[in-house]
């Protein structure tokens, strides 16, 4: 019950045990193809480019700077956490110029300050923002703030890594130009794949770049070529064949169970939490209508040892539970309900251990 990797699934890990087989065999590129199929279902988009990064969330966090922001690029990046401020990062290592929108840790993107900063940087292209700040449990308007930014001409460039199949995500409904995600959370699967979606207007810009992208691994026009089924596939890099089995399985679990019904299942077992932990006098640090359900940052009591305490979580009830981070270390739990790990008994046992631990 930390911030990811969740508890896999016995079938994903089942799937990813089984042969090695190569990754430009046709039954393979067959797999791909659902694959994909089934990434743009859980974005819920049409996106033709659609496909997982073979490597972590941070890569399809690169991909779509490397790819979208050329040298020269004036870029907003809201930051309200650890992961706003990598985007920023981001832009520098790519030879742009960040414009932060900065809001408190624990509070969401606030779009009044992202209109007003557009409004004074005309030649923004570019507007980043994470949905699920995984630092400090908070959700993020992607709909109003995609809006925002269309209205200014920008480009959205989102990160979901902790949004997908957890909370509501519409790619398509909500305009959102390139999105990227991570197997290692409200998918389930271990960590290791960043799936990724690019819109229409994100792909022309991609086509009509002035500059190479400085990274060859992530150049998405190489990339394509092999993903791509219609263009006959080319070798680019050897694909993590059994990463991908275990991923085309966890999105075949979220298939049958319904996204809608993921999304559900994710919001009821957060009241359960928060009924439980308030019962012993815990707190959140988000207001309620911006907190994650996957992601459920406590403030700790006064007087109780931090590292401690997590650390008899882990030894005498086999549970664990995530730290803070920057500026919440020490201050903030992370109780993590996600994907497979969403369950009623695992709320109830996390509630019990720390019963027991804080009254003890
Ligand atoms: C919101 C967010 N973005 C990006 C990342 C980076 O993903 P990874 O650690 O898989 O590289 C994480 C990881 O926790 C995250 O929570």
């Amino acid at each position: 019950m930390g911030p990811g990797p969740s508890d896999v699934d016995p079938r994903v890990l089942e799937a990813m045990s089984r042969p090695t087989i190569g990754h430009l065999d046709p039954a393979f590129g067959g797999m791909m193809e659902e694959l994909k199929g089934l990434l743009r279902a859980a974005f819920r988009t049409e996106n033709d480019v659609t496909l997982p990064i073979s490597a972590p969330g941070s890569a399809g966090m690169e991909a779509c700077f490397v790819n979208l922001v050329e040298p020269g690029d004036e870029v907003v990046v809201c930051r309200n956490g650890v992961f706003g401020d990598r985007m920023r990062e981001n832009v520098e290592r790519v030879g742009a110029t960040p414009v932060l929108v900065d809001d408190a840790w624990g509070d969401p993107v606030d779009p009044a300050k992202l209109e007003e900063t557009l409004r004074a940087h005309p030649a923004v292209r570019t507007v980043a923002f994470v949905q699920a700040e995984t630092s400090t449990g908070v959700s993020s308007d992607a709909r109003t703030l995609a809006e925002v930014a269309h209205a200014h001409d920008a480009l959205v460039i989102v990160d979901a890594v902790t949004s997908l199949g957890g909370t509501p995500l519409e790619t398509d409904a909500w305009g959102l130009d390139a999105v990227y995600a991570g197997s290692q959370k409200c998918l389930s699967c271990p960590p290791g794949l960043s799936p990724l979606t690019l819109g229409p207007a994100a792909v022309d810009r991609v086509r009509r770049r002035r500059t190479k992208p400085q990274s060859w691994f992530l150049d998405l026009n190489l990339l394509l070529g092999y993903w791509d089924g219609d263009g006959g596939r080319s070798y680019h890099h050897t694909a993590p064949v059994n990463a991908l089995y275990g991923l085309h399985e966890a999105l075949r679990l979220l298939d049958e169970e319904g996204i809608e019904n993921a999304w559900a299942r994710h919001a009821r077992h957060h009241d359960l939490l928060r009924e439980g932990l308030e019962g012993l006098g815990l707190t959140f640090v988000v207001r309620e209508d911006a907190r994650l359900p996957q992601l459920n940052a406590v403030a700790i009591p006064a007087g109780v040892d931090d590292a401690e305490m997590r650390h008899r979580l882990l030894e005498e009830h086999d549970l664990e539970i995530g730290a803070g981070l920057g500026t919440f270390a020490g201050s903030v739990w992370r109780i993590g309900l996600m994907g497979h790990a969403s369950t009623e008994s695992n709320v109830r046992r996390c509630v019990e251990a720390l019963e027991v631990l804080l009254g003890s």
